[in-house]
């Protein structure tokens, strides 16, 4: 068990998380270099804001970590450290502003619509802002078999 399942099953959060087990593999595969860098990370979809919880907890005090969501309720889960944008991740424009604010981002995690247009502008938008030993992770629907959905990932920017 790594550290981000053994944070999920303990319920060390305090904020409703929504993740299928086999990501938290997928994720401290791809995040544990990053793991004592600071990193800057944005994350689509926030709903219950467990997940920017455990990044936080996964991250340390001083990483940098953004959340995105249509929903405005999810602006509930901003603290001090942590900041949630309100717009839709297939509006190009709400995405330029949010790459001009944060700045460079070590990783972006897209758990939000899961629909492939949404999904594609968000890719093309937000590429440009990844550093060179960027990880990032973005969710497929969930296939009608109902054989759950799949996490593709993509590690670094091409020099
Ligand atoms: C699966 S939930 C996120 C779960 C969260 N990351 C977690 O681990 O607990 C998906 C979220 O995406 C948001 N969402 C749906 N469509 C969106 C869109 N077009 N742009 C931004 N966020 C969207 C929803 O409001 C919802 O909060």
């Amino acid at each position: 068990m790594n550290d981000l399942f053994s944070f999920f099953a303990q319920r060390r959060n305090t904020r409703p998380m929504h993740k299928w087990h086999h990501y938290f593999e997928i994720y401290d595969s791809l995040f544990t270099h990053l793991r004592h860098s600071n990193p800057t990370i944005l994350e689509i979809g926030v709903q219950g804001g467990g997940s920017l919880e455990m990044w936080r907890w996964y991250f340390g005090d001083a990483a940098r970590i953004f959340g995105m969501d249509l929903d405005p309720n999810a602006r509930r889960n901003e603290d001090v450290a942590t900041r949630v944008f309100i717009g839709d991740q297939g509006d190009r424009n709400f995405l330029r502003e949010v790459r001009r604010q944060i700045g460079v981002a070590d990783i972006v995690i897209d758990d939000g619509a899961h629909m492939a247009s949404q999904q594609i502008a968000s890719f093309e938008e937000l590429y440009s802002m990844l550093t060179r030993t960027a990880s990032t992770s973005w969710k497929t629907r969930t296939p009608p078999s109902g054989a759950g959905a799949t996490t593709t990932a993509r590690t670094g920017r091409p020099s």
